[in-house]
């Protein structure tokens, strides 16, 4: 049932190449520049009428839905709201009437994000789901959506979910972003040509297993992490230090990192292990000051750099190479290092890797 892996979450972090290409299949052809949903084709009005899209989710499933912020605004130039679900359901939200609401859950189950539905159609709202659980309550109760099609999800730790669910959501962008013309044509076949190549590159990145491994064994004692990102990687930074505390309970926090300075700089020290998400992106020179600020405290960094960078591997403690792609599809590659990093971690903190202690796969409690 594990495939020969140890455990379903390393399973599930590999099965990310087809689980992407489940994601798009039958949806993209790329020759013809063609994004087809049916859920967002039959509702195409409202998301190119929207004046702001809100999306709600709980954990991971927010983490992606904090990418798609970026990558809703940016292609599409709709502003969007990433809300808690159960933030949004226990205070007085403002709904206006051409606000389209996303929910995003992985079980189509979690309590709250179940609620905060209801409470947005009560208000008007038109829903659209984002669920991998064909026929699971979230999917019942919108008025439309798409399926991540990523397969079971076993481990409770969240992997092959969260890259699905922001595949599918940068297709949502893009099919609204032509509707709209809200991009150029050339970028618009660029992304999808890019979108169709992750796969493969997504499985280079799961090359880089056993250098993470070694890495993990350094710093599999350190009693606190700090994980840094910034644009689209910024939730990436806040994703990994999720799975390094839920798996291996070590303290960790994700930071935008030009919010180093305004407090959290103050924790560096040499036994400070900082996990810096370096891609060659907008701002990379930006980053890299970033990093000098940390080494000049003594804080060890491992840098997920592009293939080929130099100048954070010249700082860095420890790199590790994805390969290169465009800045709104980097999560998809950065994610794999970390998630792979949690896991090693983890392991050999023994901890129960598969079902870690205090945790549901499905959160139906409020
Ligand atoms: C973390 C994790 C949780 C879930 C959260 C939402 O790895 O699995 O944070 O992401 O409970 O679950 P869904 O997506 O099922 O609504």
């Amino acid at each position: 049932e594990k495939g020969g892996f140890d455990h379903f979450m390393l399973k599930e972090i590999y099965e990310q190449p087809n689980a992407i290409k489940d994601t798009f299949r039958g949806r993209i052809r790329v020759s013809e520049g063609i994004v087809k949903l049916a859920g967002v084709e039959d509702n195409l009005q409202k998301f190119m009428n929207a004046d702001r899209i809100i999306i709600i989710a709980c954990g991971t499933s927010w983490h992606a839905g904090l990418v798609a912020e970026y990558i809703f605004e940016e292609f599409a130039r709709i502003p969007v709201e990433v809300e808690y679900a159960s933030e949004f359901r226990y205070r007085n939200p403002v709904i206006r009437p051409n606000d389209v609401v996303i929910a995003i859950s992985q079980s189509g189950e979690t309590a709250d994000t179940l609620a905060a539905i209801k409470l947005a159609k009560e208000r008007g709202a038109f829903v659209f789901g984002v669920c991998n659980v064909v026929g699971s309550s979230i999917s019942r109760e919108t008025h439309s959506g798409a399926y991540t099609h990523a397969g079971p999800e076993i481990g409770v730790a969240s992997t092959k979910a969260f890259t699905t669910q922001i595949t599918l959501l940068t297709l949502m962008a893009l099919r609204i972003s032509r509707a709209k013309g809200a991009m150029p044509r050339a970028d618009y076949f660029r992304y999808l040509q890019e979108l169709e190549m992750i796969p493969e590159k997504v499985e280079q990145a799961l090359q880089t297993n056993l250098e993470v491994q070694t890495i993990a064994s350094i710093y599999k004692d350190a009693p606190n992490c700090l994980y840094l990102g910034r644009g689209y990687n910024f939730p990436v930074a806040l994703e990994g230090a999720l799975k390094l505390k839920e798996i291996s309970y070590i303290h960790a926090e994700g930071y935008p990192a030009a919010e180093m300075k305004h407090g959290p700089i103050a924790l560096i020290d040499e036994r400070m292990p900082v996990v810096v998400i370096a891609p060659k992106q907008e701002h990379y020179d930006k980053i890299v000051s970033n990093i000098q600020e940390i080494k000049s405290r003594s804080g060890k960094i491992i840098a997920i750099v592009t293939k080929g960078d130099t100048q954070v591997k010249a700082l860095a403690d420890h790199v590790i190479e994805i390969p290169e792609t465009s800045d709104a599809l980097s999560p998809l590659l950065t994610t794999i290092p970390l998630q792979l990093l949690s896991y090693h971690i983890a392991v050999m903190r023994n901890c129960n890797v598969d079902q870690p202690r205090n945790l549901a796969k499905s959160v139906t409690v409020e």
